[in-house]
């Protein structure tokens, strides 16, 4: 049995944006066509690498044991700790880590949309329909002023231009994956049957199931302003 007292845990869980990429868990994970040496060099690596060093005893206390853990991306994050630090970290436990890095990563919605047909055939027939209407009112700009209202962004969408183009996108895609990864806020059942008991339009009937769960959806400049006064916020540690 290990004891684990003593032990340091890094929890790196969540987001994190490398080196100006943003590598959300889901997509693109890690950042695109990285290699081992720019892997080697995002600020993370950094970031553990100090904690452990930092929480290493100034009070004269030896850590018998350090323990990365991580779920996806992060998950990823921890099994390369351990590999990058075999002398600093004993144990990595990375659930879910993808660990073969890849430009793209379209297996992950083609799970979900599976999961969600499952629960309801029509329901990720409904989505795809919306998704394709989505995107062509982003190229125009009165579309993509008809889609921040709808919608609710919390500021107006730039329309074709990208990565805000794309970060729309993913804000309407992503609750299915969360539901499909979380059950919440309900079962995949009662969420398709939420989203197709809406009225009006494919499209409105997305933005009906979208909008209550945010006060307004979040635009890609948003999202940059506020990961980059954060910084790292995926990384978390439970100090002694
Ligand atoms: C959807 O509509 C059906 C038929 O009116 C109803 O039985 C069901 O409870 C509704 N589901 C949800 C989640 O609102």
């Amino acid at each position: 049995m290990w004891v684990f007292f003593g032990s340091l845990f890094l929890l790196t869980t969540g987001t994190f944006s490398v080196e100006g990429e943003i590598s959300f868990m889901r997509h693109g994970i890690p950042p695109a066509r990285e290699t081992d040496e720019t892997r080697a060099s995002s600020p993370e690596w950094g970031t553990i690498s100090q904690r452990v060093d930092h929480f290493n005893p100034a009070d004269n206390r030896m850590w018998d044991m350090v323990v990365v853990a991580g779920s996806s991306y992060a998950g990823s994050l921890a099994a390369w700790a351990r590999i990058k630090y075999p002398h600093k970290i004993d144990i990595a436990y990375s659930s879910s880590g993808p660990l073969h890095t890849k430009a793209d990563f379209p297996e992950y919605f083609a799970a979900v949309e599976e999961s969600l047909r499952l629960a309801s055939p029509t329901c990720p027939q409904l989505i795809r329909r919306a998704m394709a209407d989505a995107m062509k009112m982003l190229e125009t700009r009165e579309g993509a002023a008809t889609l921040s209202e709808l919608f609710n962004t919390c500021e107006p969408l730039k329309g074709p231009v990208e990565p805000d183009r794309s970060y729309f996108l993913t804000s309407l895609s992503s609750p299915f994956a969360d539901v499909v990864q979380t059950a919440d806020p309900g079962d995949l059942v009662a969420e398709c049957e939420r989203l197709e008991n809406n009225t009006g339009s494919d499209l409105e009937k997305l933005a009906k199931y979208i909008k209550p769960l945010q006060y307004c959806i979040w635009t890609y400049d948003l999202f940059k302003e506020y990961y980059s006064e954060t910084h790292a916020i995926g990384v978390r540690m439970r100090s002694k």
